[in-house]
């Protein structure tokens, strides 16, 4: 089967920047959201993002309108029929997603995959939602999305071969590099990467140091790009909370116990980047 059509269901900090650069290899490209303010959000962004490669010359402005034409947008899932290939990126929350792949699976064609971007539920727990488990994979892109270069593959016990092959050179054709992981919670990435934030949050809450010092043994020490604390402001800090917690009820093992700080901080609201204060605070 060769994709065409391109759907993208969430238009949040992950689904534009999907959508982006799938628009940007070539595909059409289908963005919903539930509603039309989240929709325009994402256009917003894409367009910023277009905006700047144009000003420093890594695009002419006609390819950055022909990029913006071939994204269509709405509010209603049931404009995912002509999709090919689906990826959803809606909040990471079970019963949400579950009901986002039932519904795709009665709009979309047969032959249509429908993959997930989640961090951390089975892969095969979603594909039991669906009449079409052989077609369900995890799609697993990174934050931001336009400029990590990994994307994680991950097949369910039901997924079929051609499923994963489609959706290794689509990975390959958006200018990634994919990686294949087994269908365990956390998989690769959140199985190593979550821990790491969670123990940082642990040094914080225990005075080991401040969120400052934290993060510069981290970036100094380590040759990360940013500390752990600011990077979980960046992924937002209720999305690091879910993934504990899947990682924690998945594997029954106390080492994955979220920290009460950072559960502290999501009963707050306070949920990093996008909401203005996380452990640092934004203008
Ligand atoms: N969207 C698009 N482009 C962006 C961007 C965004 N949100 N943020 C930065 N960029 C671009 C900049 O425009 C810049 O592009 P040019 O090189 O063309 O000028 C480039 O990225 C570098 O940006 P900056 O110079 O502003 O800043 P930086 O060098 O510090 O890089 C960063 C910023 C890329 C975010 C870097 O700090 C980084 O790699 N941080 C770690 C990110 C990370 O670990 N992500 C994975 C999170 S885990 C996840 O996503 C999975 C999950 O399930 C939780």
């Amino acid at each position: 089967m060769e994709v065409k059509t391109f759907g993208v269901i969430g238009a949040g900090q992950m689904g534009n920047g999907i959508a982006q650069v799938a628009a940007m290899s070539g595909l059409q490209v289908i963005m919903s959201d539930i509603k039309d303010e989240f929709v325009q959000r994402g256009m917003q962004n894409i367009t910023g993002i277009l905006g700047k490669n144009v000003e420093k010359g890594k695009m002419t402005a006609q390819e950055k309108d022909a990029v913006l034409g071939r994204i269509k947008t709405t509010t209603s899932l049931n404009d995912m029929a002509p999709a090919d290939y689906v990826v959803e990126a809606a909040t990471e929350n079970e019963p949400i997603k579950f009901q986002i792949f039932r519904d795709l699976d009665s709009i979309c064609h047969p032959e249509a995959i429908l993959a997930s971007n989640t961090s951390s539920i089975p892969i095969g727990r979603i594909a039991a939602q669906t009449r079409r488990p052989d077609k369900v994979i995890g799609m697993h892109f990174m934050n931001p999305v336009p400029v990590m270069k990994l994307v994680e593959i991950i097949r369910g016990l039901p997924t079929s071969d051609e499923t994963f092959k489609i959706t290794w050179d689509l990975s390959v054709k958006f200018g990634k590099t994919p990686a294949e992981s087994s269908d365990y919670p956390g998989f690769i990435a959140n199985r190593i990467l979550m821990p790491m934030i969670n123990e940082a949050v642990y040094c914080l809450y225990h005075g080991v140091g401040t969120k400052e010092d934290i993060d510069t043994v981290m970036k100094l020490g380590m040759n990360h790009p940013m500390g752990p604390l600011a990077l979980a402001d960046l992924i937002g800090l209720d999305t690091c909370l879910a993934i504990m917690e899947t990682l924690f009820a998945g594997f029954c093992d106390s080492k994955y116990r979220p920290c009460p700080l950072l559960r502290k901080y999501v009963e707050a609201g306070w949920l990093g980047r996008k909401t203005g204060r996380g452990f640092y605070e934004y203008k």
